[in-house]
């Protein structure tokens, strides 16, 4: 009898190959805004979501909601909320953070965080776990992005309290390479150091940016910040904003506000950056 070809049984490589590459981002600036829900109840969220739903891209459940909601914040949100991006910067043994990574991507989040400072193999772990799962459910896996040095630090802090002898840019770009040798996405960095990751990790590394203030708005507990249209100018592939858009009265119009800022300075420059 003649023998059957081999069927392969698991996701074949074309599968697997798709499942590795991140979508380049939108073009449209208000594609690239992730509004933050750091708020305490799903009727907050929802409020947001509601009101900002076609005005910008996408939305950031964080620790706030999470540890208020578990799951239920996402799956509120899903359906109207578009791309959810599940910030929960993981930092853990690498078989905790990997089982976590599976939970998310069970979650169907879009994009989910993780801490550089965690290490190689956690990072590794987290990628391979998250990737699987998507290749074993047919989903689109979720983008992972590491933070690298949080916006609300400083130098001195980094050196007095953190220990950490390199200049801040030196160790941002350090934990950049480290997360991008790990086999992740990309990072989340401060407007500041979005050019030095792009020179250092090259086009396709996908870089998310808080701490972002229009002008003359409160920076908060952030330190480290710029206004949207220089960030996407010098490369930024999205833009998490919280507090600018959902401490105003009235969150779509500053949304709006922000877009037009970025119309004004930053369109052009953004179409010339654009990842291939
Ligand atoms: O309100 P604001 O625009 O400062 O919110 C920024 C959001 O980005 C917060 O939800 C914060 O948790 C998150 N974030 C940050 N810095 C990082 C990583 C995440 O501010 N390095």
């Amino acid at each position: 009898m003649k023998k059957k070809p081999h069927q392969p049984t698991g996701p074949d490589r074309a599968e697997k190959e798709r499942a590795r590459t991140v979508p380049p981002p939108p073009r449209r600036p208000r594609d690239r805004i992730l509004v933050a829900l750091d708020v305490q109840t799903l009727k907050e969220a929802d409020d947001l979501v509601d009101r900002l739903h076609d005005v910008v891209g996408g939305f950031k459940v964080g620790h706030q909601l999470f540890t208020a909601h578990g799951p239920k914040a996402i799956h509120h949100i899903r359906g109207k909320a578009g791309r959810i991006f599940l910030d929960l910067k993981y930092h853990d043994i690498p078989a905790t953070v990997a089982k976590s990574a599976c939970e998310a991507a069970r979650l169907g989040v879009w994009m989910m965080t993780v801490h550089a400072a965690g290490g190689r193999e956690m990072m590794m772990r987290c990628k391979e776990a998250a990737f699987e799962y998507a290749v074993a459910h047919r989903t689109p896996p979720p983008i992972i992005v590491a933070v690298t040095v949080l916006t609300s630090l400083t130098q001195l802090e980094l050196i007095r309290d953190l220990g950490v002898s390199r200049n801040l840019d030196e160790q941002v770009r350090h934990l950049a390479n480290l997360a991008q040798g790990s086999g992740l996405d990309g990072v989340v960095a401060s407007p500041n150091e979005i050019r030095l990751i792009r020179e250092s990790c090259g086009p396709q590394f996908v870089i998310v940016s808080p701490g972002i203030r229009p002008a003359g708005s409160e920076s908060h507990d952030q330190k480290r910040t710029a206004e949207p249209a220089r960030a996407l100018s010098d490369g930024a592939d999205y833009l998490v904003i919280g507090r600018p858009i959902t401490g105003a009265l009235d969150p779509a119009a500053a949304a709006e506000a922000i877009l037009s800022s970025i119309e004004k300075h930053g369109g052009r420059a953004l179409q010339e950056t654009r990842r291939p």
